[in-house]
Parts: structure tokens; C-alpha cells; sequence
């Protein structure tokens, strides 16, 4: 890989030992990939902050590494473990909340923004059409890629932080125009709302695997927050990291452009594809004693929604609205966090219900509105899901 005169100095140690492996870690996975040079990046977002996942190790990596650098571009951070100011009060214990914050801690120190959020492009983390960046979290790549028209791969937590680090990464993949267009073509011949966009990403995600969709939908204009929901699913079930929406997404037109009808696969999906999926997503038919939205983490717009439902009722289970500490900040002065709470729900900053070690407070059966975290949650949480319209688990 061709290497400037600045980058082979950072490479050799000039900048210090964290820029130096950094730059060892960006050259390896160019050379994995082919790729011909590095390019700058305008942001990152990085995963790898739950303690759950990464443990002592990661938390241990992180500090050392913070002793001696920085960030160079702007960079955002995935959630955590615990709401970090009201984890006492949702249950999580002191011990795991200690490491939690030694982690976060440790990133900010690098300098990384702590936002604790998987939707960075709603607090300010918002890449323009064609930048180069560098995130991780499935879900944020598959919104940049697919809904901003930025150019990321899906990047792992050291392969984000390293290139944060270098205000760098390697061109290949989803850098470069020829990986951006569609390879299957997909078309919905039923009308979608709610849980179906999750469903259809679920769906397609597991058959397409690493693919680049293009959605044709019958008369349906998608939202922002359908799109999210969409992608989501997309790299959840399988690694999807760019989909095009026609008439809905930035680059819909560039991706079949010079595409011969041999290179791409038809699918088609119906009404009987949506709704089995909407089925095989849901482990139980009991009754939830969790509702949990949020995932990816919900936005202004979502929890304006929510409230609104809620105006004046009580509610019998509990009510968990999973979102980032700016969006709550921006919902408690619209006044929304107060309907939420005092129909008895809450609203959760920093984590999510997959991150989370929500298997020790309790819970058994969680209702999600997220085909991700109904993916997931048996997984990584060992609980039982209902997979629904939040409208109908709110209910
Ligand atoms: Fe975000 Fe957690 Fe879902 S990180 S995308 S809310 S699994």
C-alpha cells in the first residue's frame, strides 16, 4: 500500500507507540484488503464500550492506550453498559458500573465526545454526501452509508479508534464507487409500516448476507426513522453496510448505473414473506414485562410519539425508551420525558437493551419494535422477545 512521506513516519513511530500501532493496525487491514492508499476521514464513531462485551481486557487496552493520545477527527462513542447518571435506579450494580465508567473515562481522555449513543448522526456526528469516515455499530454504517451517502465500511471497534486516532483509513470497499452499487434488486409488492421495515430488513439481510440491496416499495414513502429501523435489521441478520431505497435514498440512481441485468438477483417479497418474518422474530406469546424502544436509539421525533400515546394513562408493565443524553436533554425541555414518566415509563441514556446486562434485573420476556434487538436479545441476553409495532406493545 502506497504510504505519503507523513504517514510512513507516523507508521514508523515519529508521532509515538498509540499513533504507531494505530498506523500497523490501518496498513494491516489495507493489506488485507488491497487497498492502493489511506484516506483522510472527517469523523469516527466508535463501538467497543460496554463492558459486557469487551471485559477487563478491553478496559485495561483503553486506559494504556489513553495515557499518551488523541483523537484527530471528531468521534463519537457507541453505548455503554449503564445509563451513566441513573444506572442505581434502574438496577445495575455498582461493581459492573464502576468498570463502565473507568472505560468511558478512558475514551474521554482520548478525546472521543462521550456521547454513548448509536445514532451519532442525531447529536451532531453528521457526515455530508461522499465524506470518508470510519464508524463501527452495524446499524450507524448502514445509516451513513445508505441514508447520508458517506462512505464507511463496517469498521470493528480497534480498526474505528485507530483510525481516529490517525484522522486515517484504508480505501477499499464502501470507498470506492464500484462497491456502492446494487447487486440484488428487491421488490416489495406490500405496503409497509411500523415493525414490517424491520421485518423486511431482517429478512433480506439474511439472504442477501454482505450484499448491496436496491428496494423498490409499493407506494410507500419511507421515513428517516423506517429507514434506521430498516438498516438495522439489514446488518443485524446479515452484514449489510449499504442499501439503496428508490426515490428515498442519495445515490439510488448511481447504483444500477452501468449494472448488466446478469450482475443483479431479483427478489421479490410479499405480504406472506413480511408477516412469517414478523412471526419467526417473536420467541414467546407471552405477555412482556418489559417494553423496550430505542434500538437503534430513538430520536426526538419517536419519543414526541410515544408521549403522545401516553397522555393521561398508567402503564401495567415497564416502559424503557432507550436513547442518547442530548436527545433526552432536548425531550425533558419539550416536556415529553414527563408524560413518559409519569405514565410510569422511563427514558434510558447511554445503553440498550442489548448491551446491557439486562438479564440480571429480572426480566423474562421483553416486547422490542426493533427486528435488531429481537435478533439479538436472545443472544446476548438469554430472554425471551416479542417482536411488534410499538403502537400494540405500548397498548
Ligand atoms: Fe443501538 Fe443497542 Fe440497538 S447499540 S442499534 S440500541 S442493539
Amino acid at each position: 500500500m502506497y504510504l505519503t512521506r507523513q504517514e510512513e513516519e507516523m507508521y514508523g513511530g515519529s508521532e509515538g507507540p498509540a499513533v504507531q500501532k494505530s498506523m500497523e493496525i490501518l496498513v494491516a487491514l489495507g493489506d488485507i484488503y488491497e487497498a492502493e492508499r489511506l484516506v483522510d476521514i472527517t469523523s469516527a464513531q466508535i463501538s467497543g464500550v460496554s463492558y459486557k462485551t469487551i471485559g477487563d481486557a478491553g478496559m485495561e487496552f483503553l486506559e494504556e492506550l489513553a495515557q499518551d493520545t488523541q483523537v484527530r477527527v471528531p468521534s463519537t462513542l457507541n453505548p455503554a453498559g449503564v445509563d451513566l447518571e441513573f444506572w442505581k435506579e434502574l438496577g445495575f450494580s455498582e461493581d459492573f458500573t464502576r468498570k463502565q465508567l473507568r472505560i468511558v473515562k478512558a475514551y474521554q481522555k482520548m478525546g472521543v465526545t462521550t456521547t454513548c449513543t448509536c445514532t451519532p448522526y442525531l447529536v451532531g456526528n453528521v457526515p455530508k454526501l461522499g465524506d470518508h469516515i470510519a464508524w463501527s455499530e452495524s446499524s450507524a454504517v448502514c445509516y451513513a452509508n445508505s441514508v447520508l451517502g458517506a462512505r464507511t465500511n463496517r469498521e470493528g471497534g480497534p480498526g474505528a479508534l485507530s483510525a481516529a486516532i490517525c484522522g486515517k483509513t484504508a480505501e477499499y470497499g464502501y470507498h470506492l464507487d464500484e462497491c456502492r452499487k446494487a447487486n440484488f434488486m428487491v421488490e416489495v409488492e406490500a405496503n409497509l409500516k411500523g415493525a414490517d421495515y424491520g421485518a423486511l430488513g431482517y429478512l433480506i439481510g439474511k439472504t442477501v448476507g454482505d450484499g448491496v440491496p436496491y428496494f423498490k416499495l409499493l407506494n410507500c414513502t419511507p421515513s428517516v426513522n423506517d429507514l434506521k429501523h430498516l438498516g438495522a435489521a439489514l446488518g443485524s441478520s446479515g452484514a449489510v453496510a449499504l442499501y439503496h431505497v428508490e426515490q428515498a435514498t442519495p445515490e439510488y440512481k448511481n447504483a444500477l448505473k452501468d449494472v448488466s441485468i446478469g450482475e443483479i438477483e431479483k427478489i421479490t417479497v410479499d405480504r406472506s414473506n413480511i408477516d412469517e418474518t414478523r412471526y419467526e422474530l417473536s420467541t414467546t406469546n407471552r405477555k412482556p414485562d418489559l417494553i423496550c424502544t430505542g434500538c437503534p436509539h430513538a430520536s426526538l421525533d419517536e419519543i414526541k410519539t410515544i408521549s403522545k400515546k401516553l397522555v393521561g394513562h398508567k402503564l401495567k408493565a415497564q416502559l424503557w425508551v432507550c436513547t442518547s443524553i442530548s436527545v433526552k436533554v432536548a425531550a425533558d425541555r419539550m416536556g415529553y420525558s414527563k408524560i413518559i414518566e409519569d405514565a410510569g415509563g422511563k427514558i434510558v441514556c447511554d445503553t440498550c437493551m442489548v448491551v446491557a446486562p439486562i438479564e440480571e434485573l429480572g426480566f423474562e420476556v421483553i416486547g422490542v419494535d426493533s427486528a435488531k434487538a429481537a435478533n439479538y436479545v436472545p443472544v446476548m441476553c438469554g430472554l425471551d422477545v416479542i417482536y411488534d409495532d410499538l403502537e400494540k406493545l405500548i397498548q
